[in-house]
């Protein structure tokens, strides 16, 4: 006999939640979406089309939905950085488990309170960090976790947000206000705390460093011939890789964050471009925003066996990307998410050698975060049917060294420091 798909509810109907829902439409033999929560109406409405929710299963908040009587076995919560404790702790309460959208919380003692909460009342959460389930990543974390390269002595990522990427998150966009969302390295680089805290799993991370700065994009940097909006009062649109038109527009590059406040008005060119001129976040200048996250961080960690790693994020990029080196006491692995590949070298000291090197495709999907989306949500309901975790499985209790590397770091960058992990 078929057994019964897992039944979720959507909380905060924005990308994230309806990217993870995506899995009920693939596979309605595993997961069912029942019920949607979201204030804003039109979001509402068209999850509740997209996934068949009869009217009366349409809420306005995740506090309303969570005070009916249990109704599902789980709840995707997509909410905004902000929103997601005081959203999260009433559906535990109620009794179902979690799909957590990162960063978890702004700050440690938020983190803790909700692993309380789920131990307390005996539910999972397992956090979004969709790079784990990549299929680049989880095949190197495969063959650390093999012995491959022996024990990890240093451990490098770096990330290269983009200048478009920088500009609709972190300046003009929803992440930019640290108090409103987060810092930028949790926003951003959270994911890669977390592979670091991943490839040395079972390792605590003890001390933290790290520096940064809004060194770019603000007011006192503005190029001469800039205004306010690049297309009222710009004298340098037409050259500035920066422009909402090119961006948005020419490039089609982040609709979704782009038209976000007219999304439901389905705007032709015409349309978008006066959105540009007039009201529209997205159409002001890159210096003349409200932005106070930084620009660019370095971090340092030291773990108890003594290893290291760093992590760099650099906000003003040419090319995105994300990059990951390795290096164990046996060998080492490298390789750059976008390119599809990484190398696994070993020391061959032969005369007339000096190591070898094989370079592993892994080429991801069409889904978002080189192919993690869509795995990510599969696992859940796999999760949720009792079976089997995966080795990318980011349970609440596994994310919590990868934050807590995150929270030190912004402490020892505000306090000019090196700050010992409290564990
Ligand atoms: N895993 C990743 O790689 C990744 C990538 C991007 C963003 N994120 C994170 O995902 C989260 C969601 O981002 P997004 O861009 O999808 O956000 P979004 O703004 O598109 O969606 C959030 C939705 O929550 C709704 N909402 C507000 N209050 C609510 C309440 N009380 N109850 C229910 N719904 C409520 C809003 O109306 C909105 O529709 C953020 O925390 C963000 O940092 C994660």
């Amino acid at each position: 006999m078929a057994s019964k798909p897992i039944t979720a509810v959507i909380i905060g109907a924005g990308h994230r939640s309806m990217c993870y829902a995506r899995h009920a439409l693939r596979h309605p033999d595993e997961f069912k979406i029942v019920a949607v929560a979201d204030p804003n109406p039109h979001r509402r409405a068209s999850a509740a089309k997209i996934h068949d929710i009869p009217a009366d299963m349409c809420f306005e908040t995740a506090e309303e939905l969570a005070s009916r009587p249990k109704f599902a076995d789980a709840a995707i919560n997509g909410t905004m950085d902000r929103l997601h404790i005081p959203t999260s702790l009433p559906l535990l309460k109620a009794g179902y488990h979690l799909l957590l959208e990162k960063p978890i919380a702004p700050s440690a003692a938020d983190v803790l309170l909700l692993q309380e909460t789920a131990q307390k009342y005996g539910r999972t959460v397992m956090i979004c960090h969709v790079l784990r389930y990549a299929p680049f990543y989880a095949a190197i974390r495969q063959r650390v976790a093999d012995g491959e390269i022996g024990d990890l002595v240093s451990v490098q990522t770096q990330e290269n947000v983009s200048y478009h990427h920088m500009a609709v998150g972190f300046i003009r966009g929803k992440w930019r206000i640290e108090d409103e969302s987060n810092s930028m390295l949790m926003a951003k680089c959270c994911h890669d705390t977390d592979l670091i805290a991943w490839m040395k799993s079972g390792i605590t991370p003890k001390k933290v460093a790290s520096f940064g700065s809004l060194m770019q994009f603000k007011p006192e940097n503005a190029p001469e011939g800039s205004g306010k909006r690049c297309l009222v009062d710009c004298k340098i649109e037409e050259t500035c890789p920066y422009s909402a038109k090119k961006n948005y527009i020419e490039q089609g590059l982040w609709g979704m964050y782009a038209w976000e406040s007219v999304e439901h008005l389905n705007l032709d060119t015409e349309g978008k471009l006066e959105s540009l001129r007039t009201d529209n976040p997205f159409g002001r200048c890159v210096w003349q925003c409200d932005n106070d996250v930084v620009d660019h961080q370095a971090v340092i960690v030291e773990f108890e066996d003594g290893s290291t790693a760093t992590h760099n994020m650099v906000g003003g990029t040419s090319r995105p990307g994300r990059w990951i080196h390795l290096i164990g006491t046996t060998g080492e692995i490298q390789g750059d998410i976008r390119d599809g590949f990484f190398v696994v070298r070993h020391m061959d000291a032969r005369a007339g050698h000096e190591y070898s090197e094989e370079k592993i495709d892994v080429t991801g999907s069409e889904d978002g975060h080189g192919g993690g989306d869509g795995r990510l949500a599969a696992d859940f309901a796999h999760i949720m049917a009792g079976k089997e975790h995966s080795i990318s499985t980011t349970s609440l209790e596994d994310s919590v060294y990868g934050h807590l590397i995150g929270f030190t770091a912004d402490d020892s960058r505000r306090q000019g420091r090196v700050i010992e992990i409290k564990t």
